[in-house]
């Protein structure tokens, strides 16, 4: 086929800008002045190819650059061409491929690539290719260069990526993921992944520890997330030596406040809750090897402290993000009730958005766009479908914090059938067959709030909310 060779497009990362040749050029455009013949160039149709900050459709060189400028230099308009594939593809998805095919067409003919160059493009194919699907022999063979280079160009990208597979599988199997769903999950074998679980060594953390180095080095070290390391250098302890260890004031009595979120634990998230609330709640309601369910996980807090305090977790959420694989996709939907689980928890813990705040930062689908009858019938029926799936023992641990009316009011001007307070929680549990067993204080930090609206609000006697309670409840 002949193609215009205004219509294509030479795109610098399959053919980087430093493999093009100006000598070459320009003897191409001598033999052309003698009338030589030059074998036809490789191209592919592509879509979804960014142009600007659009995405296009385009004909990409793969193999015959300096053919091209130097049939552009001479001014001919057209240019012979084969197609790699005879379809357009979708540019981002087979970018690798796309490499790897100009790569092999240039290690054979013409400028061929440098050693360099071929690092560059085994190193790029191997960063962007976790599961570890291009071998080392394949891309030796695409690259035209023996197994044993491409190992030492890329090996330590493999060891990194090895090491936060393996995590994610630890992580998985020790909150209680069953072997073939963590399988499904990360598209390894079971026989592989029990090998991962039980021969995985790690008994260099407490060397590592010995010799000073602090946790956030092992954590790189080992490609680890904070909250894993902490869990193998703490297995075995017990919960009390566990809060010593984490520096965490055991607490004694109903009230836990706590001045800020503890940032090894849980990711950054609208309406994140404090890792040692969460651990309190662990240490009185549960045992080690419990069984916690957490039904609207956000930033996954309740999971990391769950894998520190040896307990096993489920979590659910409308949010879910690639460097969370423990938060699973769930719409608690009240035209569609679903229980994702078959296994009876524990614990279920119950950390919903506070009606409509923070309603702007969670998905459309969350019950914070609710209006308020609609917010409180999804409390019953959710609260009915809970207890179907508990079993006598589970202890239901439920945060939330009075919804007042009091945003530019007096205190004495608030109307408290606008509002949704403890009250109103209470009487929805017992209806709904939950006994409350304790109410314990863990108010919201006062410290966000800046001197200028704590003195516009006593100004005008507005009573603010910090007061927020966890309750916790047994089927009645
Ligand atoms: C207060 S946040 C949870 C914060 C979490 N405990 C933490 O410390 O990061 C409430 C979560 O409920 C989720 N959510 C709201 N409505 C939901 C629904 N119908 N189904 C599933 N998740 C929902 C939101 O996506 C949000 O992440």
């Amino acid at each position: 086929m002949k193609i215009n060779i205004s219509d294509l497009t030479w795109d610098q990362f399959i053919y980087p800008r430093g493999a093009k040749s100006q000598q070459t050029i320009s003897a191409y455009v001598e033999a052309l002045a003698i009338g030589a013949q030059f074998p036809p160039i490789k191209i592919q149709r592509v879509f979804n190819y960014a142009d600007g900050n659009e995405t296009t459709e385009a004909t990409i060189i793969l193999d015959g650059i300096h053919r091209w400028s130097a049939f552009k230099e001479k001014g001919i308009k057209e240019i012979a061409a084969v197609e790699w594939k005879d379809k357009p593809i979708d540019y981002e998805k087979n970018k690798m491929p796309l490499l790897l095919e100009s790569a092999q067409c240039n290690t054979s003919h013409g400028d061929r690539l440098s050693s360099n160059d071929k690092k560059r493009i085994a190193r790029d194919v191997a960063s962007t290719d976790p599961e570890c699907k291009w071998t080392e022999s394949a891309l030796a063979e695409k690259l035209g260069v023996i197994q044993q280079t491409v190992n030492t160009w890329i090996s330590d990208i493999r060891a990194r990526q090895k090491a936060s597979r393996n995590t994610v599988i630890l992580r998985l199997s020790r909150l209680g993921w069953l072997q073939e769903k963590i399988a499904e999950t990360s598209g390894i074998t079971r026989g592989r992944i029990a090998q991962i679980v039980n021969n995985t060594n790690f008994g260099e953390i407490n060397i590592l520890l010995s010799q000073g180095r602090d946790m956030d080095y092992i954590a790189r070290h080992y490609n680890m997330d904070l909250p894993l390391v902490w869990a193998l250098r703490l297995e075995g302890k017990t919960d009390q030596e566990k809060f010593k260890e984490l520096d965490w004031g055991l607490r004694t009595w109903d009230q836990w406040y706590f001045n800020q979120c503890d940032e090894r634990f849980g990711d950054d998230w609208p309406g994140r809750i404090p890792a040692q609330l969460v651990a309190h709640t662990l240490f009185y309601f549960t045992k080690s090897g419990d069984l916690v369910l957490d039904l609207m996980a956000g930033g996954g807090v309740v999971s990391d402290v769950s894998l520190v305090f040896e307990r096993k977790c489920l979590s659910f959420d409308l949010a879910t993000r690639d460097n969370r694989p423990d938060i699973l996709y769930h719409h608690w939907d009240p035209r569609n009730w679903k229980w994702p689980i078959t296994k009876q928890p524990d614990l279920i813990f119950f950390d919903p958005p506070y009606f409509d705040k923070k309603a702007g930062d969670y998905s459309e689908k969350s019950i914070s766009s609710f209006p308020r009858d609609e917010y409180l019938k999804f409390f019953e029926e959710f609260f009915t479908l809970m207890k179907q799936h508990a079993k006598q023992t589970t202890r239901l641990a439920f945060i939330n914090a009075d919804w007042r009316d009091f945003q530019n009011k007096a205190a004495l001007d608030e109307t408290p059938e606008d509002s949704i307070l403890a009250d109103d929680y209470l009487n929805i549990l017992s209806k709904t067959g939950w006994q409350r067993t304790h109410i314990i204080q863990v108010p919201l930090s006062s410290e966000r709030f800046d001197a200028g609206i704590v003195s516009a609000m006593q100004k005008k006697k507005i009573l603010g909310v910090t007061s927020r309670y966890l309750i916790i409840a047994r089927r009645s």
